[in-house]
C-alpha cells in the first residue's frame, strides 16, 4: 500500500507493507543514488533488525554505518543530539548523502532533528517500528529533542525523503507498547473514523493483529489529510490533540513515570468527554463507548486525579497552551471532533 503526503515544497511517499524491510535495499536506489547512509536505530531495534537492514542495503550496494543510540525517551536530549551529530559526522556523511532512523518516536524524532540541523540539511529516511512511529510519529515532519524542562521544547518541521512501515516488525514491540500505540488508534477513530472505532469495538488483539496493515494505512491517510492541510501546525492539527491536553498533564504530573503516553491520553479522551457530555456539548453515550473500546485494549480510562491543582498547572504550561484562552478538542459525536475554545480558567471545569 502506498499513500503521498502533498505539501507546498515537497511530497513524499509512505509504503506500507509486510516484508517492506527486506525489500528496503531495491526500494532505496530508486529514490537515492549516492553511496554512504548512516543507519541510526537504537539497542533493541538494532537487535531484532539492526543486521537485517545493514545487510539488505548492503546488498544493494550502499556503504552502511550503523549508530546505536540507548532506548528510551533519555536519548532525545541535547546531549545524546551532540553525540549523534558527531558519529554522523565520523562517518563522513554530506549534505548529498542519506540518514535513516529505525526505529520507535524517540529514535525517529531524534534522528530527523539532527538530520534537519546538521549541515544544515541532510535528507532522511524514516523506517518506523513501534505501532505508535508507524500511524503518528514518522508521518507530520515534527522532529525534536528535550530540554530537562519539558519535552520537544527544541524542534523543527523537517519532512523524510520517504516513509517505510513494515507491520511485521510489531510481532517483537513489547505488548505495553503495542497498547500505547493502540490508543492513538482509537484516538484517529474518534476524531475522524466512525467505522475505524467501531471496528476497534469489534475485534479482539488477535484480529486486529491479522488487520493491522489495514489499520496502520487507514490511521495514515487521516493524519495525512491533516497534515496536509495545516503543514505547521497553526489550527486544525489540533484535533489530533484530542485527549492530549489533559494526558500531557497527566503524564508531567507522575514524571512520565507511571502512564506511557498512550495511557495518559487513553485517561484523557475519556475524562475530557465524560465532561464534555455533561456540558451538553457531546452526544450522550460517547464517553460509555470510548471506556468500552479503551477496555477492549488494556487501556484504563478511569482514575482518580489524586491533585487537580498540579494537573491544572501543568495544562498552563503547556507550549501549546497560547495566552489566556486554550484550546480542547472535543468530540460531537464518535468521528466528529471539533476545536473548542476557552478561557484557561474554565479548564478546571474539564476535569
Ligand atoms: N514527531 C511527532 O509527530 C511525534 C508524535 C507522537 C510522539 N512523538 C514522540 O515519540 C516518542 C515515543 O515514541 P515510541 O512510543 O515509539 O517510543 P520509543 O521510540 O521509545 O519506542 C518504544 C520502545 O519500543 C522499542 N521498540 C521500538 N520498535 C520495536 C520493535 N519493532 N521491536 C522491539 N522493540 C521495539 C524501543 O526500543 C523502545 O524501548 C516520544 O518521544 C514522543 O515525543 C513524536
Ligand atoms: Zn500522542
Amino acid at each position: 500500500m502506498e499513500l503521498r503526503i502533498n505539501l507546498t515544497e515537497q511530497s513524499y511517499p509512505i509504503y506500507i507493507g509486510r516484508g517492506v524491510l527486506g525489500r528496503l535495499g531495491e526500494e532505496i536506489k530508486k529514490i537515492y543514488s549516492n553511496k554512504k547512509i548512516a543507519v541510526v536505530t537504537d539497542e533493541n531495534v538494532d537487535k531484532f533488525y539492526g543486521e537485517k537492514v545493514k545487510s539488505t542495503l548492503e546488498k544493494s550496494g550502499f556503504q552502511v554505518f550503523k549508530i546505536v543510540v540507548k532506548p528510551g525517551e533519555k536519548s532525545k536530549s541535547i546531549e545524546e543530539l551532540v553525540n549523534l551529530y558527531n558519529n554522523i559526522l565520523d562517518a563522513e556523511i554530506t549534505r548529498g548523502d542519506l540518514i535513516i532512523a529505525l526505529g520507535g518516536g524517540v529514535v525517529g524524532d531524534l534522528t530527523g532533528f539532527a538530520a534537519s540541523t546538521l549541515l544544515r540539511g541532510i535528507p532522511y529516511i524514516q523506517i518506523p517500528t513501534s505501532l505508535l512511529a508507524q500511524i503518528d510519529s514518522s508521518i507530520g515532519g515534527k522532529v525534536a529533542v528535550d530540554l530537562p524542562r519539558g519535552k520537544n521544547l527544541v524542534g523543527n518541521f523537517y519532512h523524510p525523503q520517504a516513509v517505510f512501515i513494515d507491520p511485521d516488525v510489531l510481532d517483537t514491540l513489547d505488548k505495553r507498547f503495542f497498547y500505547d500505540g493502540m490508543a492513538e488508534v482509537i484516538k484517529y477513530g474518534c476524531i475522524k473514523n466512525k467505522e475505524l472505532f467501531y471496528k476497534l469495538m469489534e475485534c479482539d488483539e488477535k484480529r486486529i493483529l491479522e488487520s493491522i496493515e489495514d489499520i496502520i494505512y487507514t490511521c495514515c491517510c487521516i493524519k495525512k489529510e491533516v497534515v496536509e492541510k495545516d503543514e505547521k501546525d497553526n489550527h486544525d492539527r489540533m484535533i489530533l490533540n484530542f485527549g492530549h491536553t489533559l494526558g500531557h498533564a497527566i503524564e508531567k504530573y507522575y514524571n512520565f513515570e507511571k502512564y506511557t503516553h498512550g495511557e495518559a491520553v487513553a485517561l484523557g479522551m475519556y475524562i475530557i468527554t465524560k465532561k464534555s457530555e455533561e456540558m451538553n456539548l457531546t452526544k450522550k453515550g460517547t464517553a460509555e463507548l470510548i471506556g468500552e473500546v479503551l477496555s477492549k485494549h488494556n487501556l484504563e480510562h478511569e482514575i482518580y486525579l489524586e491533585d487537580r491543582e498540579s494537573i491544572l498547572k501543568a495544562i498552563s504550561f503547556d507550549k501549546k497552551s497560547k495566552g489566556e484562552f486554550i484550546d480542547i478538542i472535543l468530540l460531537k459525536d464518535i468521528g466528529e471532533s471539533f476545536i473548542h475554545k476557552i478561557e484557561k480558567e474554565k479548564i478546571s471545569s474539564f476535569i
